[in-house]
């Protein structure tokens, strides 16, 4: 995808095609306390695509999200100027799985005016979002 197509908005095959990622690669989680595999695949400003799964560790809260995994993934592959143009989450377990309040934040470091975040809700379908409706008045570093 060219740098002009990413303020169009994502293709439904586009779109299908990140969830592919997302139930792929969750398929690799290692979620032996929660047995809650996620996946999340990123669709990058460029065209790029990272994903990732979530980490657990036995000292609970070392635990990674997918997305942040996917994020860090990005940002390793693709250098620190990475701007995510869309996000999709996905989960074997089929229910609802929104990104938690800390994935929000992560998100929204890299977003752009335009990001779009994909989640699943309990019917099994596809909720599609921005970083401003999830995290309303997020915070930010002001220079000094
Ligand atoms: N989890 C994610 O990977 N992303 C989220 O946004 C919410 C929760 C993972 C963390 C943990 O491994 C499991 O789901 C249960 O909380």
């Amino acid at each position: 995808m060219s740098q002009k197509d990413s303020s169009r908005a994502l293709s439904t095959t586009q779109i299908e095609d990140l969830e592919h990622r997302a139930r792929a690669v969750a398929a690799n989680a290692y979620a032996p306390y929660s047995h809650f595999r996620v996946g999340a695949a990123v669709l990058l400003s460029d065209g790029k695509i990272a994903a990732g799964c979530n980490v657990e560790n036995t000292s609970y809260r070392l635990t990674s999200c997918a997305e942040q995994s996917a994020i860090a993934t990005a940002v390793a592959e693709h250098g620190p100027s990475i701007r995510i143009r869309a996000i999709v989450i996905a989960n074997l377990n089929g229910t609802a799985c929104s990104p938690c309040g800390a994935c929000r934040q992560t998100i929204r470091e890299f977003a752009s005016s335009g990001t779009e975040i994909f989640y699943p809700l309990a019917d099994g379908s596809l909720e599609r979002s921005s970083i401003d409706a999830l995290l309303p008045q997020a915070f930010l570093l002001e220079e000094q």
